[in-house]
């Protein structure tokens, strides 16, 4: 497939063999949420713990079995500059900080804090925190604007995202946005490797940034070409989200 065609389209694809596919120096800005790896600690978990982990068994396939890191390489090799944003577990962490502070760059871990987290634990401090670290290069300029330049981004858990989106692990659509503007341009390409239900094309096609998403998952593939349609996955069209945007330029 030429490049050109692979642009502002979410494919349903395996990442590890379409990025092979993309040109070196090409992308402006990696926007992943890497497949979380979940290790156990040690302790067992609690009979509710493990209902609901055999109830959501089907929809966590591909979501907790962690990534290849071979592909950071290949992520390197098709930006134009280091500009990267990685979302991950508490596990990935460390392999990640190292893997692209030993290829030079700068780097930040952004947070998203969550109000309402599940109390229940089973010993461990609250997941009331999700790590986002993000990488760059010297040369790369970001725009201005207080909130844009915050590390962390305070709301409740997005549960009506994920009713209304299908996806378990769905980002808010306004945290990415305010990533997206700190970081790139109008046209700008934008990659989202591991897409899900496509909150970063979403948040791309809003700010008039070019986008590329690849997810290997036919369900979460439709959910996320339908939500860049403005349909949901209960096949409502977003027609309020319009309005409101509409009453904003006036
Ligand atoms: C953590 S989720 C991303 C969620 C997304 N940020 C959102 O807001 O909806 C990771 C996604 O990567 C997909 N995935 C896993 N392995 C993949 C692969 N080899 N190629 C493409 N997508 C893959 C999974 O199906 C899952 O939907």
């Amino acid at each position: 497939m030429k490049f050109e065609e692979m642009i502002n389209k979410i494919h349903l694809d395996d990442c590890y063999e379409m990025i092979k596919e993309i040109p070196d120096n090409s992308i402006d800005c990696v926007y992943i949420d890497i497949p979380y790896l979940f290790v156990n600690n040690g302790y067992q978990s609690s009979p509710l713990s493990q209902r609901i982990k055999k109830l959501r068994q089907v929809d966590l396939v591909g979501i907790t079995e962690g990534i290849d890191y071979s592909i950071y390489s290949e992520i390197l090799r098709v930006m134009k500059k280091i500009n990267c944003f990685i979302w991950c577990s508490k596990n990935q962490i460390l392999d990640t900080l190292n893997f692209f502070v030993k290829n030079g760059c700068m780097f930040e871990i952004l947070t998203w804090n969550k109000t309402n987290p599940t109390p229940t634990t089973n010993n461990v401090f609250l997941p009331d925190i999700e790590y986002c670290l993000y990488f760059k290069e010297k040369g790369v300029k970001l725009n201005d604007g207080y909130d844009l330049k915050s590390k962390w981004f305070i709301s409740q858990i997005n549960k009506s995202d994920k009713d209304k989106y299908n996806h378990p692990t769905i980002k808010p659509l306004e945290l990415v946005k305010r990533h997206l503007l700190h970081t790139t341009q109008e046209n700008d390409i934008i990659l989202d490797c591991f897409c899900g239900s496509g909150t970063t094309c979403v948040a791309a096609k809003e700010l008039n940034r070019r986008f590329i998403g690849i997810e290997i998952n036919e369900k979460y593939h439709k959910i996320a070409c339908d939500r860049l349609n403005g349909i949901d996955a209960n096949g409502q069209m977003s027609i309020f989200t319009d309005f409101e945007k509409l009453e904003s330029e006036e």
